[in-house]
């Protein structure tokens, strides 16, 4: 009797967490360990599988690869946005000198050599990038139009957009993925990069619906990103910021908001839209979300 009473008591104690849902993924924003531009998001799924997206800069390999060594150094899937080089800097280090670090999928958006040969300062990186990439011997799944929907025990992702080849303004920018990741308890959507014409085409085409979210990756580290009217239509709640001291403040040495860059303008319309809930990498340092 005493038994079955102890047992009963145990029951009642735990009663509250078996009613709560667990959620299918944990996600990390990793803030830049050299204070610089850089996007770098990890994944753990609730069966302990690990996606990583886009992953910093090439200053960043040594701790990437730590934070990915304490989640059991496997990753499932990585996800890249675009090959600039503060997305797929540390990625392409991994990539030439794996060491303990296995990565069983690559997906992303190859640029055609002649978008690739748009940017001039950008290319040097891309070109090493799909180098490594191509003598990795890794799976890869090269997305060439949006729609694909994947699902990784608990945690979703469906490609929104991929490489625009047609746009040649800010033409690394403006082919940047753009992705949807959810589960039973949360959504988030990736812009990556993407600037204003990468955010139209996806805002007036067959996946708008997927645009609103709960979380929202403000684009190109919260500047010169997505439109005020892109923002001003989806829906969502809160913000990611992937984004440096010196962009949040937009002071380049001359303080605050003294720089060229449009970040304050991002911050305002998030004020008028009524974001209340901002995760700002250089503010927060690593943000975790279950
Ligand atoms: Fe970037």
């Amino acid at each position: 009797m005493k038994k079955i009473s102890l047992l009963l008591v145990f029951v009642l104690a735990c009663l509250p967490n078996l009613l709560v849902a667990q959620s299918g993924f944990t996600l990390w924003q990793v803030p830049s360990q050299v204070n610089t531009i850089g996007n770098s998001y990890v994944f753990q799924t609730d069966k302990g599988r690990v996606v990583v997206m886009d992953g910093g800069v090439k200053e960043e390999t040594l701790f990437l690869r730590g934070f990915l060594a304490a989640l059991g150094n496997e990753v499932e899937a990585w996800i890249v946005s675009h090959p600039h080089g503060d997305h797929i800097g540390a990625l392409t280090q991994i990539l030439k000198e794996p060491k303990e670090l296995k990565i069983n999928k690559i997906y992303h958006s190859r640029f055609s050599e002649d978008l690739l040969r748009c940017e001039e300062t950008s290319d040097k990186d891309a070109f090493e990038f799909y180098e490594a990439l191509d003598a990795s011997g890794i799976e890869v799944v090269n997305l060439t139009e949006p729609g694909l929907t994947e699902k990784i025990d608990g945690l979703n992702f469906k490609m929104l957009g991929v490489t625009n080849e047609e746009i040649r303004t800010n033409p690394y920018n403006n082919s940047s993925m753009v992705i949807r990741v959810w589960d039973n308890k949360k959504s988030i959507v990736f812009l990556g990069d993407a600037g204003i014409e990468c955010g139209d085409k996806v805002l007036n085409g067959p996946y708008r619906k997927d645009l609103d979210c709960d979380y929202l990756q403000v684009s190109h580290h919260g500047q010169r990103g997505c439109s005020e009217r892109f923002y001003k239509t989806i829906k969502f709640k809160a913000c990611l910021w992937p984004t440096p001291t010196w962009v949040w403040n937009n002071d380049q040495g001359k303080g605050t908001n003294t720089g060229n860059l449009e970040t304050f303008e991002t911050r305002r319309w998030m004020d008028e839209i009524g974001i209340k809930e901002h995760h700002v990498s250089c503010l927060e340092g690593l943000f975790k979300l279950d």
